[in-house]
């Protein structure tokens, strides 16, 4: 069965329907481009018969856009056949293009890269009016740029300045937007109007050719040589660059293809494109972020670490105690998706404080059209804030987000256990105590469990899960389906001190602060960190999370290390940090001064003193940039590769997508893990024990990392 449905009608309207045999959405690959080859040849051979054409698909959306599988595989050698392949594709897309038929999309749902693309090849898009339909070209966020024509075609259509977002940043829009943007030109309320509105076109355009293949066709907003666009476009890759940090190929080649494409005809600018869309596939950058983006974030959202035969949950009541920062954003989380919340505080004033986080971001929804004032209130009428305990009667699971107190959390546990329904799962949200020793509190060990959110949770997409002792699969699995059904990405980490996020992130703020105590400018050490890729310097995260806190976590877990035999071993950014809070009173941001000060009324700015008091003149002149650089992607790589190493991280998957959505561990890397693979795995041993020859300890390869090397297997 070919994958593209032929049916010339008496009419003289010829429908393609796109639908793939044994797949549930349409892609682009091997069999398609088949379906699409023959096609164009029928076409040929049907031309005078032809008045006109609709290309539909029979799925529930229009077409999904690349075979990531296939363009996953694609190696340097197999380059000039990759761009023989794709240049073949368009060639076809292009035959339908200028053929002189009418061409019209009927977008049945969501059109996103490739789909997109091949609608924008057609004359005219008409698109059912849903909400819930997204069109767009997100290549960019897998590392890759959206090579079926859509750099030629879009800015054609919109500009370029227009198209950028659209291009390189994958912005996604609902078909109303879409219209608005001119990338659709009508909506329809039903299939039967979409394809009336089609049919209508057609028979209103019997001859149809594309804008830019009309004689004196000019670019909408300007070609790249017009002189207002040529004052933008001069600018345009350092203000990329600011973004990028140089360490996203992508978008810069994108912005290459569509400013080098405006210069030339359509059929050159699509050659211009097809070799940029070529490096990319072959890049190393594309191959980290489609593998951890794509196959990893699918292989975690269908169960990968979700423990098997336990039937799935659907959660109706969920009580949270503590309405701080913690649990607010925890009740907004729940509520929006559908689910009653009980949120206690130990006063009604401070429950209904915690709840009115939830009505302050419900009303932005609201202001900016993306919500209804009737949802509004649906949601807020949820969340019932309460200082009572009796209230959480009959919840299926319990988040505590109290003080990070033992003592407090014991207390809470035991209050809210008997109100759960049989079998029901309390969960505790502590950032540092092991939840081991939570569960001493429980009367029901096996159904306790660690829910770690992060801040701000309303933005922040994952969610740690942590398995004590105790913990049965059965509570694991339960608590899966509990951060699913509030659409949160769930890693799932064995019990251990820090748990594997905070560790991590632990390991990069330590090295950042260290490098300072070793004389390195504070500029310097910023600097590395986001050219490494780190969305922030380790100086101005310091500051956020508040150095006090910070020896607060060390001294208990020097605390416990002692009490338990074993001995600390003291990081040298001890010292810094002791200094900085003890001695200098510069706690953090939350304090008004840290490693930043923070003007009233201006920007945060590194505080001048540091110099003084920390830069070696020498070291700072000499330090090598990617020195600095390795320094800060290999200590968080290696206590990555000890959580896996100890059991605290069961799989390679949590590790990557943990590190990225946990921390903000470069995501051009494709995760701590992946960082490793992409650098070779015999390689990065060789550089870690250099780099633990020159600054310690903790750079020397662990085990698992060492026998890996032996015969530079990659983590799988
Ligand atoms: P917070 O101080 O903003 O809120 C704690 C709330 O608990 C307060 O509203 C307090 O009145 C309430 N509370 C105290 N005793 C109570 C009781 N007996 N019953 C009900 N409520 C009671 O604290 P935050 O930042 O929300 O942290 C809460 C927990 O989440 C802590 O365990 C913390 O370690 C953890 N956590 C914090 C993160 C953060 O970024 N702040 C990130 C991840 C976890």
């Amino acid at each position: 069965m070919s994958a593209i449905r032929y049916e010339l009608g008496s009419d003289q309207i010829l429908t393609l329907t796109i639908d793939m045999p044994g797949q549930s959405a349409n892609t682009m690959n091997a069999a398609f481009r088949d379906a699409l080859s023959e096609t164009a040849a029928k076409v040929k051979d049907d031309l005078d018969n032809i008045r006109g054409v609709i290309i539909a698909s029979a799925k529930k959306t229009f077409f999904a856009g690349g075979d990531l599988k296939e363009l996953y595989k694609v190696t340097r050698e197999d380059a000039r056949t990759f761009e023989d392949m794709v240049n073949g594709l368009k060639s076809h897309m292009r035959f339908l293009e200028t053929s002189g038929k009418p061409v019209v999309a009927a977008i049945n749902g969501s059109a996103l890269g490739g789909g997109l693309e091949i609608a924008l090849a057609c004359h005219h898009r008409v698109a059912i009016d849903d909400d819930s339909i997204q069109l767009g070209l997100p290549e960019v966020t897998l590392g890759l740029l959206p090579g079926g024509g859509g750099t030629q075609r879009l800015p054609r259509m919109i500009g370029l300045e227009a198209a950028f977002p659209f291009l390189m940043e994958g912005k996604k829009v609902n078909p109303k937007a879409a219209l608005k943007a001119g990338i659709v030109d009508e909506l329809a309320d039903s299939t039967d109007e979409m394809i009336t509105k089609a049919r209508a076109f057609i028979d209103a355009n019997p001859k149809c050719q594309q804008p830019w293949d009309q004689k004196g066709f000019k670019f909408p907003g300007g070609a790249p040589h017009h002189p207002a666009m040529a004052q933008k476009l001069a600018i345009a890759p350092a203000m990329l660059k600011q973004k990028t940090k140089g360490c996203y190929p992508a978008p810069e080649r994108i912005l290459s293809a569509a400013v080098e494409g405006a210069q030339v005809d359509f059929d050159n600018g699509s050659l211009i494109e097809t070799r940029y869309f070529a490096e990319l596939v072959i890049g190393q950058v594309a191959k980290n972020m489609t593998g951890t983006f794509w196959f990893q974030l699918n292989a975690i959202k269908a169960g990968g670490s979700r423990p098997d035969g336990v039937e799935k949950e659907t959660f109706r009541k969920v009580g949270v105690l503590g309405a701080g920062m913690m649990g607010a954003g925890i009740a907004y989380s729940t509520a929006t998706r559908g689910i009653d919340v009980v949120l206690k505080d130990v006063s009604v004033e401070n429950a209904e404080k915690g709840k009115s986080y939830s009505e302050k971001l419900l009303a932005k929804k609201v202001s900016r059209g993306r919500m209804s004032e009737a949802q509004k209130a649906e949601i807020l009428g949820r969340i019932k804030a309460t200082d009572s305990a009796d209230d959480l009667e009959g919840c299926d699971l319990v988040i505590e987000a109290v003080f990070e107190d033992s003592e407090l959390k014991a207390r809470v546990t035991g209050e809210a256990e008997p109100k759960l329904v049989e079998n029901g799962i309390f969960a505790s949200n502590t950032s540092t105590i092991p939840i081991t020793q939570l569960a001493g509190a429980s009367a029901k060990a096996e159904n306790f469990i660690g829910l770690h959110f992060f801040s701000p949770v309303d933005k922040m997409q994952l969610v740690e899960i942590i398995v004590g002792e105790k913990t049965s699969d059965e509570t694991l699995a339960r608590s899966f389906d509990y951060v699913q059904q509030i659409g949160k990405i769930p890693v799932v980490v064995n019990d251990s001190r820090g748990f594997f996020t905070s560790r991590v992130f632990g390991t990069f703020v330590n090295e950042g602060i260290c490098m300072l105590g070793e004389g390195i400018h504070p500029s310097s050490i910023e600097n590395a960190g986001l050219l490494a890729g780190m969305p922030v310097g380790p100086l101005a995260i310091s500051d956020e999370v508040s150095m006090t806190l910070m020896q607060h976590i060390r001294d208990q877990s020097k605390k416990d290390t002692e009490a338990s035999g074993g001995s600390w071993n003291a990081h040298p950014a001890e010292a810094v940090i002791d200094a900085m809070v003890n001695e200098h009173g510069r706690k953090g941001k939350a304090a008004g001064a840290g490693f930043y000060d923070y003007p009233a009324n201006g920007k945060k700015h590194l505080w001048p003193e540091l110099e003084n008091l920390f830069v070696d003149a020498d070291k700072a002149r000499t330090v090598k940039l990617q020195e600095l650089k390795d320094r800060i992607l290999f200590i968080q790589a290696i206590e990555t590769v000890r959580c896996l190493e100890e059991g605290v991280l069961r799989t390679v998957e949590d590790a990557n997508i943990g590190s990225i959505f946990g921390i903000g561990y470069a995501p051009w890397t494709g995760g701590a893990i992946q960082f490793i693979n992409q650098y070779g795995v015999r390689a990065f041993t060789e550089r870690a024990s250099e780099l633990a020859k020159a600054y310690g300890e903790r750079f020397a390869p662990p085990k698992l990392l060492q026998e890996k090397a032996e015969t530079n297997t990659p983590f799988a």
